[in-house]
């Protein structure tokens, strides 16, 4: 109780200087704490009623701590740094212990800066928890009252509740990572009106609900939501998008993947919808997908031939189709591509591998172990394969499996938006 007691102490002694100092242009902020006549601030006409009650509490143990803060930004968020501490239920590495005192800029975790809008001013810039197992119910209050927060990053934290629609008046935030915490909630959409954002992680967590489209054509660079409890629904109306990063996977998909996000997602290095519930057949489009260096989606329901078009994805190193429902030959020409380190058609129903791929094989690259191919060791049942072609599968647009777009243009880089007619 005396802790609490406290700390609301400090609140108005914080928030009273500030009221009444706040006429003078003082780059350094001095607030005395129990040195004399409490009462007189917190009486000025003035003073934010909230906090009057809390004035008149007796001082006890803090009593004759001086407490001189660098900048004034430093003092209006030392009480929003105390409350957060207060609020924190396990911190096994004692990093709070060093939360104390002025000297902000030197807690660990908390980085100072001059804010863009003042450059002769100091303020906390940038927050990084990572790794520091503090168990909190949530950061309200918290992060949404740091007004010159350029970068967050607390990933591997036990902080949960939902994020503050708050954040959106953060306008320096350009980086924000709370990964693998225990978030819950619907997706903070909150991150909609913060077009200053590029970097967004917030996988491995809890969140729930739909992903707004909206999200996919923001000025993101890095957008990471895999590892959630997402209804991920791909818009197939998303015509450009800035994100180089983006992970979707171990979210819920609904249904096929929509034929012109390939082309909107065009410039990603890393394309994972691993473990998700994709269905239907793999659009040609994918090979739009020119810089990717890895695209994994192992683990879904997609069948129907593996398009040609992966052979224009000259970057790719990593390609994980394993545990889906493919069938046909292995194409030649996806086992020509150049940097493939990592081929995986495991657990599908493929039927046939040329020499190239076979090389592949030899080399431990390319790993086609359960499925049909019948001159192959560790292969599925001859039943097994019976049974899945006993029913009839078809996908649409037959004639662009074996299109290779990118083929027609071989000394540019523009890639034609139509395939042309059959
Ligand atoms: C404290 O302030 C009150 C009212 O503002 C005044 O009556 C009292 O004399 C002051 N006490 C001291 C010790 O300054
Ligand atoms: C900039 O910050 C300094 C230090 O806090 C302060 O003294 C000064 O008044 C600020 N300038 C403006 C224009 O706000
Ligand atoms: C994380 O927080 C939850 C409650 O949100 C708690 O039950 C759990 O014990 C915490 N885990 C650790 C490692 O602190
Ligand atoms: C290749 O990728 C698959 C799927 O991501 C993975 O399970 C496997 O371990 C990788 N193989 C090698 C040799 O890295």
């Amino acid at each position: 109780m005396s802790i609490i007691i406290s700390f609301m102490l400090l609140v108005c002694l914080i928030s009273c200087t500030t009221a009444r100092d706040s006429s003078r242009e003082a780059l350094q902020v001095t607030i005395g704490i129990g040195n004399g006549n409490l009462s007189k601030g917190c009486n000025d006409k003035h003073h934010n009623l909230p906090f009057k009650l809390n004035c008149k509490l007796p001082t006890t143990p803090l009593a004759n701590e001086v407490l001189k803060f660098a900048d004034q930004r430093l003092a209006l968020v030392h009480p929003i740094i105390q409350k957060f501490k207060s609020l924190i239920t396990s911190d096994p590495l004692g990093i709070t212990q060093t939360w104390v005192g002025s000297d902000i800029c030197s807690y660990k975790g908390f980085y100072c800066d001059n804010p863009p809008d003042n450059k002769s001013a100091i303020a906390v810039a940038s927050i990084d928890f990572n790794g520091f197992q503090l168990s909190a119910p949530s950061l309200d209050g918290f992060l949404d009252q740091l007004p010159d927060i350029a970068l967050f990053h607390a990933n591997s934290n036990n902080f949960s509740g939902s994020l503050s629609p708050n954040i959106a008046k953060l306008r320096y935030l350009y980086e924000l990572d709370i990964s693998n915490n225990r978030f819950s909630g619907p997706f903070p959409d909150a991150v909609l009106n913060m077009p200053g954002l590029t970097f967004l992680d917030i996988r491995f967590n809890f969140f729930t609900g739909s992903v707004p489209s909206q999200i996919f054509t923001q000025n993101l660079d890095a957008l990471f939501i895999n590892n959630n409890e997402f209804m991920i629904h791909l818009p197939d109306n998303i015509v450009n998008t800035h994100i180089f990063y983006l992970t979707l996977a171990n979210n819920k998909f609904n249904g096929p993947l929509p034929r012109t996000i390939f082309k909107a997602f065009s410039s990603l290095a890393e394309v994972l919808l691993l473990n998700d519930q994709l269905t239907g057949c793999i659009p040609y489009e994918i090979g739009l997908l020119k810089e990717a260096v890895v695209f994994d989606a192992g683990n879904n329901q997609l069948t129907g031939h593996l398009p040609f078009s992966l052979a224009c994805m000259e970057n790719l190193e990593q390609l994980n189709f394993a545990g889906n429902l493919l069938f046909g030959a292995v194409p030649e020409v996806v086992c020509e591509l150049g940097k493939l380190m990592n081929l995986s058609l495991s657990e599908n129903y493929f039927i046939h591998v040329g020499p190239m791929c076979r090389i592949l094989i030899e080399r431990g690259v390319l790993d086609v172990r359960n499925n049909c191919i019948p001159d192959l060791p560790f292969q599925r049942s001859v039943e097994e394969c019976a049974n899945f072609f006993a029913h009839p599968r078809f996908c649409p647009r037959m004639w662009s499996y074996n299109y290779i777009p990118c083929y027609h243009f071989p000394s540019s880089s523009s890639i034609p938006e139509m395939a042309p007619s059959p």
